[in-house]
């Protein structure tokens, strides 16, 4: 499997309930590498171009609302398939539907909610991680 690149989000939820480090080491035991990590408070204009991809759907605002709401830790992630292996360790968008031992299952307390955000694709990867990261931060 190839060496990939994901773009990590710990949602304003977790944040604000002392979760980071938990989902910290919760990577760092999944067998990630942390390429890189920030920590910022998003205005709601970042958070419209983040998921400019869902602006036509019914919980966009709300959603942009939330995501602007507190700080998050914005992480760029390494492993062999990296983009599959962060959305199976976050499990299900949906905390009640996903696996249990998932971050969500675990940690989050409703869909939008669920601690955490994980890039879905190769090519929104390389959108989201160029989004947080400059070139030189991803050496
Ligand atoms: P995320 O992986 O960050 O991508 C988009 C987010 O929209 C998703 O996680 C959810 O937290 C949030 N969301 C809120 N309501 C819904 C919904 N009804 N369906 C899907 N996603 C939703």
């Amino acid at each position: 499997m190839a060496i990939e690149r994901t773009l990590a989000i710990i949602k304003p939820d977790a944040f604000g309930r002392g979760l980071a480090g938990e989902i910290v080491s919760r990577i760092n035991k999944a067998g990630f590498q942390i390429v890189a990590i920030k920590s910022m408070h998003l205005t709601r204009k970042e958070a419209e171009g983040f998921y400019a991809v869902h602006r036509e759907r019914g919980f966009f605002g709300e959603l942009t609302e939330f995501m602007s709401s507190g700080k998050v830790v914005v992480l760029a992630l390494q492993a062999e398939g990296a983009i599959l292996k962060w959305r199976d360790t976050m499990g299900a968008t949906d905390p009640a539907k996903a696996a249990p031992g998932t971050i969500r299952r675990d940690l989050g307390t409703s869909i939008g909610n669920n601690c955490t955000h994980g890039s879905d694709a190769p090519d929104t990867a390389a959108f989201e991680l160029g989004y947080f990261f400059a070139g030189y931060e991803l050496i």
